[in-house]
């Protein structure tokens, strides 16, 4: 008998050491032979003769763009004066588009710009370069180093609302455009540039409209390309690269009203529960009950993938071996805000309202909930979990808004669209790696869902942790050096959309 158990665990545990030997095989295989995803296009060079330099009349025009105090407070709220005049300034400051016979301008929704190039090659796709006139409106004016619209210049950056959110891109991609043209150059393949007015209060007056425009044309638009996530330095724990970040996809949304009515009373005779209390429990309820952690399902698994052969050993391990650790990293991943956001559908109470006077029971109680959806989730899904969370019908739950995560926009070595925008990316940013993420923020994008699937959400400047709280916080800034990159940035994405899609990008020999 006790033979029969000795022989019985020692077979077992061999068993065991196999298994793990194998897995650890698996492991250290696939952290040594993982795939890169980088590409090492060359670089573009300030001696180049098409290096568009951020020199004093360009940094000047940019300065006036952040000195006009496009905000938007609300939806339909925002400021019309500064828009037209804004709108005026680009006309002064672009002579060369605005003069140019292959460009068309139209004003759309009143406020927003919709500018076409025309191509000399009909039979391409056009593409779509957007951004927007608006800004976030200032807090805290007091912390600010220099004023928030002086677009004032310290020790190499240019402070003020809007320089990376994202009047940055919209001055850049005009710069690229009028530098492009003034050197005699015609695009052949038709773009667009699309300014809303309203991007920063979710663009229902603005991108909404553009989309309508477009559709009504029939267009079909080959590839948009928005603002979004940035190049990260020091944002990727175990990489020391820069990493640029490619938003394919956008998570949703969904507002929810809960409402509680009961009756009131005198409070000196209450009832054992209350309104409030009712409330309270279900709120209680859905933070205790967080939305199940969804990461390792989607993009936000591949964007370690991609970068996994450029981690340090720990990182790399972990990033080339989802299939094991994702569970892992998923825990980690649930402990900070910043991350959590990635890896689940997140629930934010937002509002609570409820009583008038000390000594009345208030027979309502309301509550807002903001909840931001994984790209692998969606609004029904939200709501049927909410609801079986707080399993209370006395809680009264209505969407006051929604929008369901973005569709996952194509990319990797098999999408020739975003392997074109990750080696533009690198032209600019030769350090830098490229992966694709989610944003967890919206963007206009997702008024022009229809238009295209292949919708990509980047901005052209570096971010480190400690820049993170100035994007619609206080002093937003961005660095001349950066300035300078989004001006090439988008001056070599056009230059690179007139080649054959499939092949090998740039080359200063080709003249222009
Ligand atoms: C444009 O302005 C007119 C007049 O001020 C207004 O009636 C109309 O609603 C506006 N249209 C849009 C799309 O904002
Ligand atoms: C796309 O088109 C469908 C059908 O016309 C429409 O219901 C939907 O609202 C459109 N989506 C966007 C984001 O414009």
């Amino acid at each position: 008998m006790a033979r029969g158990i000795r022989y019985f665990l020692s077979v077992t545990l061999k068993l065991l050491a196999v298994m793990l030997a194998s897995v650890l095989m698996i492991v250290v295989t696939r952290t040594a032979t993982f795939p890169s995803y980088q590409t090492s296009p060359p670089a573009c060079e300030e001696s180049d003769d098409d290096f568009i330099p951020a020199d004093k009349e360009r940094l000047a025009r940019f300065t006036s763009a952040i000195q006009l105090q496009t905000v938007s407070y609300e939806r339909g709220v925002g400021t019309p004066q500064e828009l037209v005049k804004f709108s005026q300034f680009i006309q002064e400051s672009f002579p060369t588009i605005h003069g140019s016979p292959m460009v068309r301008r139209d004003v759309v929704g009143n406020y927003s710009l919709l500018y076409r190039v025309e191509g000399s090659d009909a039979s391409l796709q056009p593409y779509m370069l957007a951004s927007h006139l608006d800004v976030v409106p200032v807090a805290e004016e007091a912390k600010w180093v220099a004023p928030p619209f002086s677009g004032e210049l310290k020790d190499g950056y240019i402070y003020g609302r809007g320089t990376i959110d994202a009047k940055h891109s919209l001055m850049g991609s005009l710069e690229a455009l009028q530098f492009l043209l003034s050197r005699g150059h015609q695009p052949k393949r038709t773009l667009y540039l699309a300014f809303g007015h309203d991007e920063e209060t979710q663009g229902h007056f603005g991108a909404k409209v553009i989309s309508e425009v477009l559709t009504q044309r029939g267009e079909k638009i080959k590839f948009i390309l928005d603002e979004g996530t940035p190049v990260g330095d020091g944002l990727l724990p175990g990489v020391s690269k820069p990493v640029a970040f490619i938003g394919v996809a956008e998570k949703g949304f969904m507002t929810l009203h809960l409402e509680v009515n009961e009756e009131g009373g005198h409070a000196s005779m209450p009832k054992p529960e209350s309104a409030i209390g009712i409330l309270s429990k279900a709120i209680s309820k859905l933070e205790n009950n967080p939305h199940p952690n969804m990461f390792g399902t989607g993009v936000e698994a591949r964007m370690l993938e991609y970068v996994a052969t450029e981690m340090t050993l720990p990182y790399r391990m972990l990033s080339s071996n989802l299939w094991l650790f994702s569970p892992l990293v998923a825990w980690v991943y649930s402990k900070k805000p910043q991350t959590n956001a990635m890896a689940r559908t997140t629930t934010a109470l937002t509002r609570f309202n409820a009583g008038v006077k000390d000594n009345v029971i208030s027979p309502e109680a309301v509550a807002v909930i903001d909840h931001r959806i994984h790209p692998m989730s969606s609004v029904e899904e939200v709501m049927e979990f909410d609801l079986k969370v707080i399993n209370d019908p006395r809680v009264n739950v209505k969407v006051k808004n929604s929008r369901p995560p973005a569709p996952i926009s194509p990319y990797g070595k098999d999408s020739p669209t975003y392997m074109m925008l990750q080696e533009t990316i690198q032209q600019i940013y030769p350090d830098a790696l490229v992966t694709p993420t989610f944003m967890v923020a919206t963007t206009d994008t997702g008024h022009y869902w229809n238009l295209s699937n292949a919708i990509y959400r980047f901005s052209p400047y570096v971010m480190t942790p400690s820049d993170l709280a100035r994007l619609h916080g206080v002093n937003e800034r961005i660095s001349v050096k950066d300035y300078e990159r989004v001006m090439n940035f988008y001056y070599h994405l056009i230059v690179n959309m007139d080649k054959p899609l499939e092949t090998k990008r740039h080359g200063h020999e080709d003249e222009l």
